[in-house]
């Protein structure tokens, strides 16, 4: 059995499926590992890091894998080149791609997704959203940091007293909560916002000072799955007209609200940019899902009368080296599920773990949530 770690084709995705250690642990469970040249260059890996762990390193070593293992999801042509019944996997962002599914099929893979990793304990180690919100969390205030024209933390000087930044976080999932302990460590004057309200101990528990309409909506705005609902409109008014009198006195506002299967919900009005200080900064970590913030735009800084709203793409990305060897061991953890206690690669499509991410297969796509018919 093989299993081939494929180089990332996409423009801007420098991270990688595997490490040394995994490549390791992947022979450890028996496999042939294989590494396409070249694949973690821009994670630090070299090819020789690969070798030295036992790996094949190559081009084509894809063609004849029975299971490759890759970051996004593979294009037509790097379809073509996959074995029909090979197993692929990655963060596969299937909404909304309903062609790129249907390529997946027809060339006959198994393509698991694996952003549709169950929450439940026993895949925690596997869950992809998570190690990488975290990480985009912490990069996103390094970021912010970094545009600012002044320090974060109080500093007492004999030249004078430097006072801390105000940092305002919105959205406290994975992300928010990360980005608030790392404006924390870096010695800012932190509040946060959510509508879900078992974030406000969290929130306090890291030190920070909640801020939301704690009405009867907001009581119950949370989902079985711990995921935010929409929010109604008169909500969504009574939050922005809190939140436009917070957002002025503010330094660095950092959004990272998501809903899932929904555009992202629009937080920051071009108003509320206009009554920030110029200088200050705004880091909108949605987007790629639409954004939280008016007047962001993917991949750039926009600078609106002094103010800079900051819209980079992949954050995860900036800090690729980590967040691969995060990612990387996601889907160690996922593919040493498929193998029995003798070492042997056997599946098990009745897994809720498999059934949950798997999206095609048998030429047909498979996923409840992209089902014809
Ligand atoms: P997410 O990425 O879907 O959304 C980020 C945050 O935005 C959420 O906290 C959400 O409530 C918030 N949000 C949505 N609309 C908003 C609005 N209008 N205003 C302000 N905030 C808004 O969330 P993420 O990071 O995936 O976390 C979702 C939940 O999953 C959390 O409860 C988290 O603790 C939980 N979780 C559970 C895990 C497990 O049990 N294995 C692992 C990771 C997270």
């Amino acid at each position: 059995m093989k299993i081939a770690i494929s180089a990332e084709t996409e423009q801007g995705e420098p991270r990688v499926a595997a490490t040394p250690d995994t490549v390791k642990r992947y022979a450890g469970l028996g496999a042939k590992v294989a590494v396409e040249k070249g694949a973690g260059v821009k994670s630090g890996v070299l090819d020789a890091d690969y070798s030295a762990a036992g790996a094949e390193v190559g081009s084509g070593v894809v063609n004849d894998a029975d299971i490759v293992l890759k970051v996004r999801r593979p294009t037509k042509s790097e379809l073509g080149r996959y074995k029909p019944g090979a197993l692929v996997i990655s963060i596969m962002d299937p909404y909304g791609n309903d062609a790129a599914l249907a390529d997946m099929a027809a060339a006959k893979v198994n393509a698991f997704a694996m952003e549709f990793m169950p929450r439940i304990t026993r895949a925690q180690v596997m869950d992809v959203l998570s190690s990488q919100a975290n990480l985009a969390g912490y990069r996103a205030v390094v970021d912010g940091a970094a545009e600012y024209g002044r320090a974060l933390p109080m500093m007492m000087t004999a030249a004078g007293t430097v006072p801390a930044a105000r940092i305002f976080i919105m959205g406290v999932g994975v992300a928010g909560l990360q980005a608030i302990a790392t404006a924390r460590r870096m010695g800012a004057v932190v509040t946060a916002t959510d509508v879900r309200p078992a974030t406000k101990e969290q929130v306090e528990s890291l030190g920070a000072k909640f801020l939301a309409v704690e009405d009867e909506e907001f009581k119950n705005a949370q989902t079985a799955g711990g995921y935010a609902k929409e929010m109604s409109k008169e909500y969504q008014a009574k939050q922005a007209a809190l939140t436009a009198e917070h957002i002025k006195k503010q330094d660095i506002v950092i959004t990272t609200a998501l809903i899932p299967g929904r555009p992202a919900p629009k937080l920051v009005t071009k108003e509320m940019v206009a009554s920030m200080k110029p200088g200050s900064v705004i880091i909108d970590l949605a987007v790629e899902r639409g954004g939280n913030v008016e007047g962001a735009e993917p991949g750039k800084i926009a600078d609106v009368n002094g103010v800079k709203i900051v819209g980079h793409l992949n954050v995860p990305g900036r800090l690729a080296a980590t967040a691969s060897a995060l990612y990387a061991k996601n889907l160690f953890a996922f593919v040493e599920t498929m193998f029995d206690k003798e070492k042997k690669f056997a599946p098990n499509y009745e897994d809720e773990l498999i059934k949950a991410t798997l999206l095609t297969k048998d030429g047909a796509v498979v996923h409840p949530n992209f089902k014809k018919g």
